[in-house]
């Protein structure tokens, strides 16, 4: 580790302040959901998504998107307060995908601004990546399970395809996926969080895409688990220097 690293270690660890656990109510505990039981035909082909014009702006295709999600076939849109969609900027090269919204972020109308949001932009602060100015922001699941719970595979299977979409029509060239609910879905992968986030991947889909993709622990298990905060500083050296070296806008 260089000098300025350990000094910026050093500091991360002290700024973090996740010394004390918090309530179990706090989800971002992937290990009940294996991705073979969201294998291809178990899929519900559910939401029929408005097409929009190619030629359309980023925020028109957006605003679409967004609106086609109240003909999704979800149950958890009945019991959500809002739904809660995206935040950051459109025209970031970054995005990151977490899994669902939480009490705040269901009041708020926004993604990633409860106490596991907060972490998650004081952590990217470290490698200069402001939610304002250097990336987009969404979830996998726009609505709250209640009482926070982890989203089922039928609700996450309900949402996958306008998640596909969502990652069409912003086009980053890396996409940061929080926490193992968002990994496993989109990675295809079996894989517990700990072994994903060791390594990189490209997310793909039918369409040829080929995105840089990383996977690291959600917050809210940093919050509970303050002894992963080496492993999550090394996955955030790892992120700055894919960024640096694929010439990643930041
Ligand atoms: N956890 C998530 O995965 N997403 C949010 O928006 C908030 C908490």
């Amino acid at each position: 580790m260089k000098v300025k690293n350990i000094k910026s270690f050093i500091e991360f660890y002290q700024n973090l302040g996740t010394t004390t656990s918090m309530t179990n109510s706090v989800r971002g505990n992937s290990t009940n959901l294996l991705y073979q039981d969201l294998a291809a035909n178990e899929l519900e082909k559910v939401p029929i998504l408005k097409k929009y014009n190619k030629n359309q702006s980023k925020q028109k295709k957006l605003e679409v998107l967004k609106s086609s999600l109240k003909d999704i076939n979800c149950d958890l849109k009945d019991i959500a307060t809002n739904l809660v969609f995206s935040d950051g900027n459109i025209d970031s090269e970054i995005m990151l995908i977490g899994e669902a919204p939480g009490a705040e972020e269901d009041k708020q109308g926004k993604p990633f601004v409860g106490e596991a949001g907060k972490l998650l932009d004081k952590m990217l602060s470290f490698i200069d990546l402001k939610r304002e100015k250097n990336f987009y922001v969404t979830n996998i699941l726009y609505w709250r399970p209640p009482g926070n719970r982890t989203p089922n595979n039928q609700e996450i299977s309900q949402c996958l395809e306008s998640t596909i979409e969502h990652i069409k029509i912003i086009k980053p060239k890396l996409i940061i996926l929080v926490g193992g609910i968002a990994a496993k879905t989109l990675l295809k992968s079996q894989e517990g969080i700990t072994k994903i986030r060791e390594t990189s991947h490209y997310y793909s889909d039918n369409d040829k895409t080929k995105i840089y993709t990383k996977a690291i622990f959600h917050p809210a298990y940093l919050l509970k688990n303050p002894i992963e905060k080496k492993r999550m500083w090394d996955d955030l050296l790892e992120i700055d220097k894919i960024i640096s070296k694929n010439n990643i806008r930041r």
